[in-house]
């Protein structure tokens, strides 16, 4: 059975899934697992679901009647799409429409408000509503549309059509996995992420009925995987998690404070930090951290300048705020990585990147930390930033912030051992 090709490697409606992906993607926050925590780089739901199937669907000598198929189990057909319409204004189709057709169906008060009539049927109001649905282009229609994980699967006509195609016997997304695992495989399709991340293809997996396996090198990664696999099951599950989450985030903050980190000596809290790379000057040896610019916040006003560490043979990094526009074009000009190129600040030389030996990542200057309002510098002595205005910048949500815990929790336990 194993030669027997499948969908996906014949043909992918790649420009169709990528629209449901962006769409996906737009959701933000209501996306399904971007609630448990955020995860860089996390695989949109509907691409993973598009994938797996892709690979499970076998082909016959009809592609178009495969791709068809393989559309209406992902309700991204005509008919799926209409089930997945969550409504559209009324007033929007009410302007579509004839003069006889607005009049037969709308009712409009003095104030211009349009509404239905109240003596239609919902069958009335859905066969006009779909017609209007009808002339949309897909785009257009998925601005009206949950999302396919948002609905519960293909209609029962759509699965008749679906298992005479395939030869199956399925009225669930999970049945027809299993059916064509069996087929394909002689079992429950196995599907592995050894870089899962955020989680999403073994959460996606799992939940369309494969037996799914994940790892990841980071154990946030590994953390938030697990609890997809095992929390995000109902609204009421979402509900739970948000609560333990801020327990966790009480108590890590909690930890934080009495250890002291993330504090400077007057109690204040760090709020952001920025981070850049530093190479080896391969001619004078001293430690360049790498920036284009030295400008940190235009607006705000907030340049970095690199002063010698002799001792140490490296730059210290000091924040200024409200820098002079000569400041601020210093700064600009003093860029130490340009074109694939550093400039050492200390010996002037300028090296193409490739023959600078990379280092490390280390914390630009010193962690701004704000309180009441103000930004100071983390390190003790730096006098001249008390009483700084906060810097406009993406404060850390609350479930990064518990990631950034749990990562330093981890790693403190790491050392200890
Ligand atoms: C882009 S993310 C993965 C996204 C995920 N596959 C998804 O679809 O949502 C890459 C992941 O690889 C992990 N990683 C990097 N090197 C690794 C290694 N050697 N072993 C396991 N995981 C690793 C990182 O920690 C990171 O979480
Ligand atoms: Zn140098």
């Amino acid at each position: 059975m194993l030669e027997d090709k499948v969908f996906i490697e014949e043909q992918f409606p790649v420009s169709l899934v990528s629209k449901e992906t962006l769409k996906e993607g737009k959701a933000v926050q209501s996306q399904t697992l971007t609630g448990l925590g955020k995860w860089w780089g996390r695989k949109e739901l509907i691409l993973v679901r598009a994938s797996i199937l892709g690979m499970l669907m076998p082909t016959s000598d009809n592609p178009k009647k495969d791709r068809e198929m393989f559309l209406k189990i992902l309700t991204m057909d005509n008919d799926g799409l209409w089930r997945r319409c969550k409504g559209i204004p009324a007033k929007i189709i009410f302007e579509w429409l004839s003069e006889f057709e607005r009049e037969k169906y709308f009712a409009v008060t003095k104030t211009g408000r349009v509404s239905w009539k109240r003596e239609l049927s919902i069958e009335e109001e859905d066969e006009v509503t779909r017609r209007y649905f009808e002339t949309l282009s897909y785009d257009e229609k998925l601005e009206y549309c949950h999302r396919p994980e948002q609905i519960d699967g293909p209609s029962s006509a759509a699965w008749k059509d679906i298992n005479s195609h395939l030869s199956t016997e399925a009225s669930t997304i999970q049945e027809l996995v299993e059916q064509l695992g069996l087929r394909r495989f002689d079992r429950i399709p196995k599907v592995g992420d050894a870089f899962c991340g955020g989680g999403s293809i073994p959460f996606e997996a799992a939940r369309i009925g494969c037996d799914a396996y994940g790892s990841d090198l980071n154990p946030v990664a590994a953390a938030l995987t697990w609890a997809g696999l095992n929390l995000v099951k109902s609204e009421d599950d979402v509900e739970a998690v948000a609560q333990a989450q801020q327990k966790v985030f009480d108590e890590a903050d909690q930890q934080i404070t009495q250890w002291g980190i993330e504090h400077n000596e007057m109690g204040w809290r760090a709020d952001a930090y920025l981070y850049c790379t530093e190479v080896k000057c391969p001619s004078c040896s001293v430690l360049v951290p790498l920036s284009n610019t030295w400008v940190v916040g235009p607006t705000s006003k907030v340049i970095a300048e690199l002063e010698l560490d002799e001792a140490n043979n490296r730059f210290d990094i000091r924040l200024t705020q409200n820098a002079s526009s000569a400041q601020l074009k210093a700064a600009k000009e003093a860029a130490t990585y340009q074109d694939s190129r550093v400039y050492c600040p200390k010996c002037g030389e300028d090296i193409p990147l490739s023959i600078c030996v990379k280092q490390r990542v280390f914390v630009l200057g010193s962690p701004m930390i704000s309180c009441q309002g103000k930004m100071i510098s983390f390190r003790s002595g730096c006098t001249q930033f008390v009483g700084w205005k906060p810097i406009t910048m993406t404060k850390l949500r609350k479930e990064q912030f518990v990631i950034s815990v749990l990562q330093m929790l981890t790693i403190c336990n790491g050392n200890k051992q």
